[in-house]
Protein backbone atom coordinates (compact mmCIF):
# COMPACT_ATOMS: atom_id res chain seq x y z
CA UNK A 1 0.00 0.00 0.00
CA UNK A 2 1.31 3.26 -0.63
CA UNK A 3 1.48 5.99 2.04
CA UNK A 4 -1.48 8.19 2.67
CA UNK A 5 -0.16 12.08 2.72
CA UNK A 6 -1.04 15.28 3.01
CA UNK A 7 -0.78 16.28 -0.75
CA UNK A 8 -2.47 12.72 -1.70
CA UNK A 9 -5.85 13.58 0.48
CA UNK A 10 -6.48 16.51 -1.58
CA UNK A 11 -5.63 14.14 -4.41
CA UNK A 12 -8.55 12.01 -2.81
CA UNK A 13 -11.20 15.03 -2.67
CA UNK A 14 -10.44 16.26 -6.21
CA UNK A 15 -10.92 12.55 -7.76
CA UNK A 16 -13.85 11.73 -5.38
CA UNK A 17 -12.45 9.07 -3.42
CA UNK A 18 -13.93 9.17 -0.03
CA UNK A 19 -11.33 9.41 3.00
CA UNK A 20 -11.64 6.98 5.53
CA UNK A 21 -10.74 7.96 9.36
CA UNK A 22 -10.77 6.33 12.70
CA UNK A 23 -9.81 7.14 15.95
CA UNK A 24 -6.49 4.94 17.43
CA UNK A 25 -5.07 5.02 21.01
CA UNK A 26 -2.38 2.32 21.02
CA UNK A 27 -0.26 -0.02 18.88
CA UNK A 28 -2.22 -3.14 18.54
CA UNK A 29 -5.59 -1.35 16.70
CA UNK A 30 -3.01 1.00 15.07
CA UNK A 31 -1.94 -1.98 13.53
CA UNK A 32 -5.44 -3.25 13.28
CA UNK A 33 -6.73 -0.06 10.90
CA UNK A 34 -2.91 -0.28 9.12
CA UNK A 35 -4.11 -4.28 8.04
CA UNK A 36 -7.67 -2.56 7.09
CA UNK A 37 -5.80 0.29 4.79
CA UNK A 38 -7.57 2.86 6.74
CA UNK A 39 -6.11 6.06 5.13
CA UNK A 40 -6.14 8.07 8.56
CA UNK A 41 -5.55 7.62 11.79
CA UNK A 42 -6.25 10.15 14.88
CA UNK A 43 -5.12 9.98 17.89
CA UNK A 44 -8.34 12.17 19.22
CA UNK A 45 -8.49 13.81 22.75
CA UNK A 46 -11.56 11.84 22.86
CA UNK A 47 -9.40 9.37 24.65
CA UNK A 48 -10.01 11.64 27.61
CA UNK A 49 -13.49 10.07 27.80
CA UNK A 50 -12.98 6.76 26.07
CA UNK A 51 -9.51 5.62 27.90
CA UNK A 52 -9.43 7.38 30.70
CA UNK A 53 -13.12 7.90 31.43
CA UNK A 54 -13.87 11.69 32.13
CA UNK A 55 -17.03 13.34 30.97
CA UNK A 56 -15.27 15.56 28.66
CA UNK A 57 -12.19 16.04 26.29
CA UNK A 58 -10.48 18.98 29.01
CA UNK A 59 -8.79 16.99 31.62
CA UNK A 60 -6.58 15.81 29.01
CA UNK A 61 -2.51 16.37 28.91
CA UNK A 62 -0.46 17.05 26.27
CA UNK A 63 1.61 14.66 28.28
CA UNK A 64 -1.18 12.05 27.33
CA UNK A 65 -1.65 13.16 23.82
CA UNK A 66 2.30 12.54 23.26
CA UNK A 67 2.57 9.38 25.18
CA UNK A 68 -0.66 8.27 22.58
CA UNK A 69 0.35 9.52 19.72
CA UNK A 70 4.37 7.86 19.30
CA UNK A 71 2.28 4.51 20.93
CA UNK A 72 0.04 4.05 17.75
CA UNK A 73 3.19 5.95 15.74
CA UNK A 74 4.49 2.16 16.20
CA UNK A 75 1.82 -0.21 15.09
CA UNK A 76 1.14 2.73 11.65
CA UNK A 77 3.43 2.25 8.55
CA UNK A 78 1.29 3.41 5.53
CA UNK A 79 -1.64 5.17 6.85
CA UNK A 80 -1.46 8.61 8.21
CA UNK A 81 -1.04 9.80 11.78
CA UNK A 82 -2.57 13.22 13.06
CA UNK A 83 -2.81 14.18 16.86
CA UNK A 84 -5.08 16.44 18.82
CA UNK A 85 -4.09 19.80 20.53
CA UNK A 86 -5.40 18.86 23.71
CA UNK A 87 -7.47 21.93 25.73
CA UNK A 88 -5.53 24.92 26.17
CA UNK A 89 -2.58 23.96 24.24
CA UNK A 90 -4.13 26.62 22.02
CA UNK A 91 -3.84 29.24 24.58
CA UNK A 92 -1.28 31.38 22.46
CA UNK A 93 0.55 30.52 19.62
CA UNK A 94 4.12 29.94 21.81
CA UNK A 95 2.13 26.92 23.55
CA UNK A 96 0.70 25.35 19.91
CA UNK A 97 3.81 25.51 18.70
CA UNK A 98 5.91 23.57 21.12
CA UNK A 99 2.79 21.21 21.24
CA UNK A 100 2.85 20.69 17.48
CA UNK A 101 7.04 20.03 18.48
CA UNK A 102 6.41 17.33 20.79
CA UNK A 103 3.20 15.66 18.58
CA UNK A 104 5.11 15.90 15.86
CA UNK A 105 8.95 15.18 16.70
CA UNK A 106 8.31 12.78 19.75
CA UNK A 107 4.88 11.53 18.85
CA UNK A 108 5.40 10.80 15.18
CA UNK A 109 2.10 12.41 14.20
CA UNK A 110 2.27 13.80 10.24
CA UNK A 111 -0.39 16.48 11.51
CA UNK A 112 -2.18 18.03 14.36
CA UNK A 113 -5.70 18.89 14.67
CA UNK A 114 -6.71 21.98 16.04
CA UNK A 115 -10.51 23.61 17.48
CA UNK A 116 -12.22 26.56 16.33
CA UNK A 117 -11.12 29.49 14.15
CA UNK A 118 -11.44 32.35 16.47
CA UNK A 119 -8.41 35.03 15.65
CA UNK A 120 -5.51 33.13 17.83
CA UNK A 121 -6.66 30.06 16.14
CA UNK A 122 -6.15 31.40 13.09
CA UNK A 123 -2.98 32.64 13.86
CA UNK A 124 -1.58 29.65 15.08
CA UNK A 125 -2.54 27.59 12.10
CA UNK A 126 -0.51 29.65 9.72
CA UNK A 127 2.70 29.52 12.45
CA UNK A 128 2.42 25.74 12.49
CA UNK A 129 1.98 25.30 8.39
CA UNK A 130 5.24 28.25 8.61
CA UNK A 131 6.90 25.65 10.18
CA UNK A 132 5.97 22.86 7.81
CA UNK A 133 3.36 21.19 10.34
CA UNK A 134 0.27 20.24 8.37
CA UNK A 135 -2.88 21.56 10.29
CA UNK A 136 -6.27 19.90 10.35
CA UNK A 137 -8.71 21.88 11.42
CA UNK A 138 -12.21 21.10 13.52
CA UNK A 139 -15.07 23.13 13.46
CA UNK A 140 -18.79 22.72 14.45
CA UNK A 141 -19.32 20.78 17.95
CA UNK A 142 -15.85 21.27 18.73
CA UNK A 143 -16.21 19.33 22.62
CA UNK A 144 -13.36 21.62 24.36
CA UNK A 145 -16.00 24.23 23.94
CA UNK A 146 -18.54 22.01 26.37
CA UNK A 147 -18.96 24.75 28.45
CA UNK A 148 -19.66 27.11 26.19
CA UNK A 149 -22.11 25.14 24.37
CA UNK A 150 -23.72 24.02 27.76
CA UNK A 151 -23.21 20.74 26.65
CA UNK A 152 -22.64 18.21 23.53
CA UNK A 153 -25.08 20.20 21.41
CA UNK A 154 -25.70 19.78 17.31
CA UNK A 155 -23.80 23.56 15.94
CA UNK A 156 -25.17 25.78 13.20
CA UNK A 157 -28.79 25.26 12.84
CA UNK A 158 -29.93 29.04 12.94
CA UNK A 159 -29.34 30.55 10.00
CA UNK A 160 -26.45 33.09 11.14
CA UNK A 161 -24.44 30.17 12.98
CA UNK A 162 -24.24 28.21 9.40
CA UNK A 163 -23.29 31.51 7.79
CA UNK A 164 -20.38 32.02 10.26
CA UNK A 165 -19.48 28.32 10.25
CA UNK A 166 -19.07 28.62 6.63
CA UNK A 167 -16.76 31.63 7.37
CA UNK A 168 -14.95 29.79 9.47
CA UNK A 169 -14.38 27.15 6.88
CA UNK A 170 -12.75 29.56 5.01
CA UNK A 171 -11.15 31.27 7.04
CA UNK A 172 -8.95 28.36 8.46
CA UNK A 173 -8.44 27.14 4.34
CA UNK A 174 -6.96 30.50 4.45
CA UNK A 175 -4.89 30.71 7.24
CA UNK A 176 -3.27 27.06 5.75
CA UNK A 177 -5.04 24.23 6.52
CA UNK A 178 -5.10 21.05 4.75
CA UNK A 179 -7.97 19.20 6.33
CA UNK A 180 -11.39 19.99 8.37
CA UNK A 181 -13.21 18.07 10.82
CA UNK A 182 -16.99 19.08 11.10
CA UNK A 183 -18.75 17.58 13.85
CA UNK A 184 -22.09 17.72 15.08
CA UNK A 185 -23.85 19.83 12.78
CA UNK A 186 -27.19 19.52 10.12
CA UNK A 187 -26.52 17.30 7.13
CA UNK A 188 -26.94 20.18 4.62
CA UNK A 189 -24.59 22.71 6.51
CA UNK A 190 -22.09 19.67 6.38
CA UNK A 191 -22.88 19.71 2.48
CA UNK A 192 -22.29 23.65 2.16
CA UNK A 193 -19.11 23.80 3.90
CA UNK A 194 -17.75 20.69 1.48
CA UNK A 195 -18.51 22.83 -1.29
CA UNK A 196 -17.03 26.05 -0.24
CA UNK A 197 -13.61 24.80 0.98
CA UNK A 198 -10.96 23.17 -1.58
CA UNK A 199 -9.63 21.28 1.01
CA UNK A 200 -10.95 17.92 1.89
CA UNK A 201 -13.97 17.79 4.71
CA UNK A 202 -14.16 14.95 7.32
CA UNK A 203 -17.70 14.52 8.84
CA UNK A 204 -18.32 12.68 12.09
CA UNK A 205 -22.69 13.63 12.76
CA UNK A 206 -22.26 16.15 9.95
CA UNK A 207 -24.12 14.23 7.26
CA UNK A 208 -22.88 12.12 4.06
CA UNK A 209 -21.66 14.63 1.32
CA UNK A 210 -18.32 14.95 3.39
CA UNK A 211 -15.23 14.42 1.49
CA UNK A 212 -14.14 11.66 4.68
CA UNK A 213 -15.53 10.11 7.30
CA UNK A 214 -14.15 9.92 11.36
CA UNK A 215 -15.49 7.64 14.49
CA UNK A 216 -14.26 7.18 17.69
CA UNK A 217 -13.14 3.39 17.61
CA UNK A 218 -14.57 2.73 20.72
CA UNK A 219 -17.72 3.74 19.51
CA UNK A 220 -17.50 1.78 16.33
CA UNK A 221 -16.59 -1.24 18.11
CA UNK A 222 -19.43 -1.05 20.76
CA UNK A 223 -16.97 -1.15 23.40
CA UNK A 224 -18.15 2.59 24.92
CA UNK A 225 -19.98 1.72 27.48
CA UNK A 226 -23.28 3.44 27.37
CA UNK A 227 -25.48 4.41 24.57
CA UNK A 228 -24.29 5.25 21.22
CA UNK A 229 -24.40 8.11 19.54
CA UNK A 230 -27.04 8.33 17.07
CA UNK A 231 -24.46 9.27 13.97
CA UNK A 232 -22.15 6.03 15.17
CA UNK A 233 -22.92 2.78 14.18
CA UNK A 234 -21.78 -0.91 15.77
CA UNK A 235 -19.71 -2.24 12.96
CA UNK A 236 -19.09 -5.57 15.25
CA UNK A 237 -22.51 -6.45 15.45
CA UNK A 238 -22.87 -9.66 12.87
CA UNK A 239 -19.27 -10.00 12.48
CA UNK A 240 -16.88 -12.56 14.17
CA UNK A 241 -13.42 -10.14 14.68
CA UNK A 242 -12.30 -6.52 15.37
CA UNK A 243 -10.49 -6.78 11.58
CA UNK A 244 -13.50 -7.43 10.02
CA UNK A 245 -15.55 -4.56 11.81
CA UNK A 246 -13.14 -2.31 11.09
CA UNK A 247 -12.92 -3.41 7.34
CA UNK A 248 -16.56 -2.73 6.85
CA UNK A 249 -16.42 0.29 8.20
CA UNK A 250 -13.69 1.48 5.18
CA UNK A 251 -15.56 -0.53 2.83
CA UNK A 252 -18.96 1.61 3.62
CA UNK A 253 -17.29 4.68 3.92
CA UNK A 254 -16.06 4.43 0.33
CA UNK A 255 -18.72 3.25 -1.36
CA UNK A 256 -21.67 5.76 0.38
CA UNK A 257 -23.24 3.53 2.10
CA UNK A 258 -21.93 4.82 5.33
CA UNK A 259 -23.27 7.31 7.16
CA UNK A 260 -26.55 6.70 6.06
CA UNK A 261 -29.28 9.57 6.31
CA UNK A 262 -30.69 8.40 9.97
CA UNK A 263 -27.04 8.79 11.31
CA UNK A 264 -27.49 12.64 10.22
CA UNK A 265 -28.78 15.72 11.55
CA UNK A 266 -31.59 18.42 10.45
O1 LIG B 1 -11.01 13.46 19.74
C1 LIG B 1 -11.58 12.94 18.77
O2 LIG B 1 -11.82 11.72 18.71
C2 LIG B 1 -11.97 13.81 17.66
C3 LIG B 1 -12.82 13.22 16.58
C4 LIG B 1 -14.16 12.87 17.09
C5 LIG B 1 -12.89 14.08 15.38
O3 LIG B 1 -11.63 14.96 17.66
NA1 LIG C 1 -10.71 15.68 19.60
Amino acid sequence: RKPVTVPSLRAMKAEGRRIVMLTCYDASFAAQLEMAGIDVALVGDSLGMVIQGHKSTLPVTLDHMVYHTSIVSRGLDATLLIADLPFMADRDVAHVLEAGAQLVGEGGAAMVKIEGASPHILEAITALVERAIPVCAHLGLTPQSVHKFGGFRIQGRAQDAADRLVEDAKAVEAAGADLLVLEGIPTALGERITRAVSIPTIGIGAGPHCDGQVLVLHDMLAVTPGKRPKFSKDFLAGRDSVAAAIAAYAEDVRSGAFPAPEHGFD
